[in-house]
């Protein structure tokens, strides 16, 4: 394990201003990676659903004070896409779920856990996996959400990962579902530029070349909760006030930092985990949050932009989904291949983040 110096935590409580005064720098925030042990796994199969409907930045620059060219040059983004006013976030989950068990050559009764991650669930319960589970047929599993913002897609990973490498599942199904357009501020213009509705799902199981994960990197900084929060009162969830203002907040400068420093740390410490460099990684798939973050957090960890993939020029922040989307476009371009070195990694509200080192099947 690598890890860097511990800051005390203090609990800020219901005072919202307590972790603020707290803040810490980013470099001073512990990032730990370790190897995987047990059953190899790997990616058998990936399936995303992208609604049909684009907003692209000339129809924004008619919403808010904005401009195509502030949007492209601070951020990467050109368009997004918009799910119908009233659609579920399940139901996109649905539809990448089954797209990712037919790639996979899986059976939905050989799908012994499926996991929805979101950043605009449908509701508390049920689960969204529970819903998914009964329009896809996944008779055997156990079903439940995870909560980790954008990085919630590859903590699911993770607990797959550890279930099938420990024997306690066989094959998974991983899934991040979002519409975000429903939790935005449509006149803020600071936020509602960045986002997009999308769902990307993968299957997962043991390695059937051997192949699979190699390392991970699993970290979080509860001291930073109020950097991106889902509504004003936030500190005290959603429920504890009568008349929330539920839309999506986000300190994006100190965020920004963050991500930056994280991202190189991060794949710096899962890759000697496998016990390689950067220099052996063929792709970096990281979250797309912003492109700014991705260059500047791939020149400080080293890795030539010819094997970073981005994507965030057509789709925005799809929290979730990103990485599921990134995969498949990389396919599509002719960018993926058995036996390559795959480097995946996010970050999200909480602070959380997750990578992961791969080899592909
Ligand atoms: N159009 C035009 N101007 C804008 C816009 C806009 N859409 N948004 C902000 N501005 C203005 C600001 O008002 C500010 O004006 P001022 O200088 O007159 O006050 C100016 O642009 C600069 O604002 P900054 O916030 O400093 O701009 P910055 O270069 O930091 O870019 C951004 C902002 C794109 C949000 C960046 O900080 C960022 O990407 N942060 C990270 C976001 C992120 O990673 N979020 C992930 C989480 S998403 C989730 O959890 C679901």
């Amino acid at each position: 394990m690598t890890s860097g110096r511990l800051v005390p935590y203090a609990c800020s409580g219901g005072d919202h201003t307590a972790s603020l005064t707290k803040r810490a720098r980013p470099q001073d925030i512990p990032v730990r990676a370790f190897p995987t042990l047990g059953r190899q796994t790997a990616i058998l199969g990936f399936g995303v659903h992208v609604p049909e409907r684009v907003l692209g930045n000339a129809e924004l620059e008619r919403m808010v004070d904005t401009s195509d060219e502030w949007i492209v040059e601070r951020t990467g983004i050109r368009e997004r896409h918009l799910a119908e006013p009233g659609t579920a976030s399940f139901e996109l989950a649905v539809r990448a779920g089954r797209e990712a068990l037919d790639a996979a050559g899986v059976e939905p009764e050989a799908i012994d856990l499926v996991m929805v991650a979101s950043s605009s669930p449908d509701a508390p319960f049920p689960p969204m996996a529970c819903r998914v589970q009964e329009c896809l047929g996944l008779v055997n599993a156990w079903a439940f959400d995870v909560l980790a913002a954008c990085t919630g897609l590859l903590y699911e990973l993770a607990i797959a990962d550890a279930m099938i490498a420990s024997g306690r599942a066989r094959t998974a199904l991983v899934i991040g579902a979002e519409v975000l357009s429903r939790i935005l501020d449509w006149s803020d213009r600071s936020t509602c530029v960045l986002l997009g509705d999308a769902a990307g799902a993968l299957v997962v199981g043991p390695a059937r070349r051997g192949a699979g994960i190699r390392s991970w990197c699993l970290g979080a900084d509860g001291r930073q909760w109020d950097l991106l929060v889902y509504g004003d009162h936030a500190h005290k969830g959603a429920y504890a006030v009568r008349d929330p203002d539920p839309h999506f907040k986000m300190n994006g400068r100190e965020t920004y930092l963050f991500a930056v420093d994280n991202f190189a740390r991060q794949a710096l410490a899962v890759t000697e985990a496998a016990g390689l460099t950067v220099a052996d990684v063929d792709l970096f798939v990281p979250h797309q949050a912003n492109r700014r973050i991705i260059e500047s957090a791939a020149r400080r960890a080293g890795i030539a932009m010819d094997r970073v993939v981005i994507n965030i020029d057509r789709y925005g922040n799809t929290s979730t989904a990103t990485i599921p989307l990134a995969l498949r476009d990389a396919a599509a371009e002719g960018r993926l291949h058995p036996g390559d070195r795959v480097l995946l990694a996010s970050f999200g509200a909480g602070l959380t983040w997750a990578a992961c080192l791969l080899d592909w099947e």
